[in-house]
């Protein structure tokens, strides 16, 4: 299976140009490739280094070092289910194998077509209607194994 993006060096080159080529702009440079990709392919890395005048092992410690930045592809929907506390104890991990069921995926995986990512996040600060998923930065409470089929059926209709 081919999980890469197809690379267009104009659009990393506009990314670069809208820095002036700035290596202090790293961060930012990496989080508007990561827009454009859903993560950072290691194939603009040597590019970035030469542009920016910096060592790839540079870039390679800021990806690692912020979560925002991934180098693997990554779901177009990140569903993001909180294993905090309050809601482990009202079946957070019934949710999760549910999802994990539905999409034939582990936590931390992606699926096949780059539809969905699936993590575990502590609290989400919504604890009294958990359990709580997130879906990108929409919110879902009261969630159980079938809420989470539908949502994830949701999501899915949208594609269509
Ligand atoms: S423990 Fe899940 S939102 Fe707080």
């Amino acid at each position: 299976m081919e999980n890469s993006a197809t690379i267009e060096l104009k659009e990393i080159d506009q990314v670069i140009q809208r820095y002036n080529e700035h290596r202090e702009s790293l961060l930012m440079i990496l989080q508007d490739i990561c827009d454009l990709y859903n993560y950072l392919p290691s194939q603009v890395i040597p590019l970035l280094a030469d542009r920016l005048g910096v060592k790839e092992s540079l870039i390679y410690s800021v990806a690692t070092f912020f979560k925002s930045i991934s180098l693997e592809p990554q779901g177009k929907y990140i569903i993001s289910v909180c294993t905090g506390t309050a809601c482990h104890v009202r079946g957070a991990d019934k949710v999760m194998e549910a999802i994990q069921d539905k999409l034939h995926i582990k936590e931390g995986q992606t699926t096949n077509d780059l539809l969905f990512t699936l993590q575990g996040v502590r609290c989400l600060g919504c604890c009294a209607s958990g359990p709580v998923l997130m879906v990108n930065k929409e919110i879902h409470g009261g969630i159980d194994r079938s809420r989470a089929e539908e949502l994830l059926e949701r999501y899915r209709g949208e594609e269509r």
